[in-house]
């Protein structure tokens, strides 16, 4: 199955517009990641009794935890504007010059994916990040000279499901950088219940619960599970989404108790069956099941880790015996 059609993946899918209306436009509103919230509340006061930009941020975690969300609370709360890009849609030095001399005073400029910006741009940013200034190029050859531009202070809000990839004096330049958890069930029940209230449909607690459980930790596929199971409810004739119709919807969907399909069981299983528990390397992972290993180290592989069904060593992945019970599969002691 292609990462695109999973309704368990974390990364953002084109039909997930609609939920852009669901999205908190203000802390207050924002569930869960509460140290994040709490460190960010302080910041962005003390920032803005200053009168100051806020310190650049770093925001890293599994893709559909609410980075962009996140980016677009701060600017809010800053009471900024903010101009929102991503790492391969900046091509050349011009494109992320035009960018900044765009912005105004204290503005937001948020980088998704930064870990994917190419080299040279990734340079004239440092300058950009330390001194509020552009070196650049003007012309060819002995012609050739260095104009400084002075840009408007700024923060930039970069978000990277891979904090790895990004250089160190990148990384450096990052003030304040915060890890984004996987939500809570309770919190993922929050976030449904508020989210079928805006969307106009009854939900009863144990039916958000069940869905909640299923949605690895993860507000995008809550929402999407949430759109999924409505229908299921509203065909059924339920007047509201109760624990029974969002189960029945759910197998339906083929999503089990834990919001596996049949891509992770898939994995587990070349693991255990072909590899014998591992270690064995992604690429080969990758290559057994046809998919590619940067998806199943960003998307696939954080969740099952914080499962237990995967551990991650220096000659590869190992499964557990956590896998072996999930899979039905004898343990067997000795192995080990
Ligand atoms: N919708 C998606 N993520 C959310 C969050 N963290 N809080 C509230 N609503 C959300």
């Amino acid at each position: 199955m292609n990462e695109q059609e999973r309704i368990i993946t974390g990364r953002e899918q084109e039909a997930d517009g609609w939920q852009y209306s669901l999205r908190p436009r203000r802390l207050a509103e924002y569930i869960g990641q509460n140290q994040v919230k709490q460190n960010m509340q302080v910041f962005i006061k003390a920032a803005a009794e200053r009168g100051e930009a806020l310190d650049h941020v770093l925001l890293f975690g599994p893709p559909g935890l609410g980075k962009t969300t996140l980016a677009n609370i701060i600017a809010n709360e800053l009471n900024v504007n903010i101009r929102i890009t991503s790492g391969p849609a900046i091509e050349r030095q011009g494109d992320l010059a035009a960018i900044l001399t765009n912005l105004g005073e204290n503005d937001v400029l948020f980088i998704d994916e930064i870990h994917r910006l190419s080299k040279t741009v990734e340079e004239i940013l440092y300058s950009a990040m330390e001194d509020f200034a552009l070196d650049i190029i003007i012309g060819k050859g002995p012609s050739a000279r260095s104009v400084r531009l002075d840009l408007p202070k700024f923060t930039l809000i970069g978000a990277t499901t891979r904090l790895g990839a990004i250089a160190a004096p990148l990384r450096d330049r990052f003030g304040v950088q915060c890890r984004l958890e996987f939500y809570r069930p309770e919190e993922l029940c929050f976030i449904i219940e508020r989210a079928a209230e805006i969307l106009g449909v009854a939900i009863e607690r144990d039916g958000a619960d069940a869905i909640a459980r299923r949605s690895r930790g993860t507000p995008r596929v809550a929402n999407r599970l949430l759109k999924r199971v409505r229908d299921f409810a509203q065909v059924a004739g339920a007047g509201s989404i109760t624990a029974q119709v969002a189960d029945e919807a759910l197998a339906r969907l083929e999503v089990d108790k834990y919001g596996l399909d049949r891509n992770d069981r898939r994995i587990l299983q070349t693991i255990v069956k072909t590899f014998n528990g591992g270690p064995v390397g992604i690429e080969t992972i990758a290559a057994a099941v046809s998919e590619e290993s940067d998806t199943i180290e960003d998307v696939i592989e954080p969740y099952l880790m914080q499962l237990g069904l995967i551990q991650r060593t220096p000659r590869g992945r190992v499964a557990t015996r956590e896998t072996y019970r999930y899979l039905g599969v004898p343990y067997k002691e000795e192995k080990r």
